[in-house]
């Protein structure tokens, strides 16, 4: 790691969001879905209202952490203007990506979600989720690429988000992993997450600002 910059994503970096996410997560639903997926993806959360905060080294953004305190939005940022290519993609990749194909089922409840943000009456009403305001921050997204891993990159990033969040007002941060993931979970315990709850196959992560 060479001088550690840290600063807020911009919409110009969203190719490279997307190729630090597909190296962290070679296996994933996302990442198996394309970058052209990821790319549109990472767009919505450098847009207006939600927070992205990178890692830059040696010139290259070599981490990123992206949430959002407004899931409304985030819903409008992210599926009406995408539905025709995600869709599209998603039907491609059930043909012929056996990743993709075996997350299939757990993922239509997103497809209809992306449809009723479209024709939800008012664009600012949630269709599904149960809101906003509630002053927390959800982080989405959180990696280093696999050639700065084990560097103590996440730690300081973490700590930018965090401080970036409650400039925004939020109380609290929270976040899902997979309960499998055991680097992560033991990198969250570490920073002083708490566990809040176990659904399914994922923890809920949360920490208070
Ligand atoms: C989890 C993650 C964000 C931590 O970032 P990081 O900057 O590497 O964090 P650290 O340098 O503090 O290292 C965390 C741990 O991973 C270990 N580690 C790092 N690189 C490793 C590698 N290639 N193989 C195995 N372990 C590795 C470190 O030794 C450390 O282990 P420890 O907890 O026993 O001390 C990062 O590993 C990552 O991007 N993982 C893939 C994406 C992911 O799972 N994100 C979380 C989704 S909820």
């Amino acid at each position: 790691m060479t001088g550690l910059i840290l600063r807020n994503g911009d919409p110009r970096d969203d190719v490279a969001l997307a190729a630090v996410h597909a190296a962290a997560f070679p296996d994933y639903f996302q990442t198996h879905m394309g970058p052209g997926f990821l790319r549109r993806f990472y767009s919505a959360f450098l847009r207006p209202g939600h927070l992205v905060v990178v890692a830059v080294s040696g010139g290259r953004i070599v981490g990123l952490v992206a949430g959002t305190d407004d899931l409304r939005r985030l819903q409008r940022d992210l599926y009406p203007p995408n539905l025709v290519p995600f869709a599209a993609t998603f039907v491609a990749k059930v043909l012929t990506d056996r990743v993709v194909r075996r997350s299939a089922m757990s993922r239509l409840g997103h497809l209809r979600v992306a449809v009723a943000s479209i024709f939800a009456r008012d664009r600012t009403e949630s269709v599904t989720v149960s809101g906003t305001g509630d002053s927390t921050m959800y982080l989405f997204s959180i990696c280093i690429d696999p050639s700065e891993q084990g560097a103590g990159i996440a730690a300081p990033l973490l700590d930018e988000f965090k401080r970036s969040a409650s400039a925004k007002g939020s109380k609290r941060v929270e976040l899902t992993v997979v309960d499998d993931n055991d680097r992560a979970i033991r990198f969250y315990e570490r920073e002083g997450w708490t566990q809040t709850k176990h659904l399914g196959t994922t923890f809920e992560y949360s920490i208070d600002l």
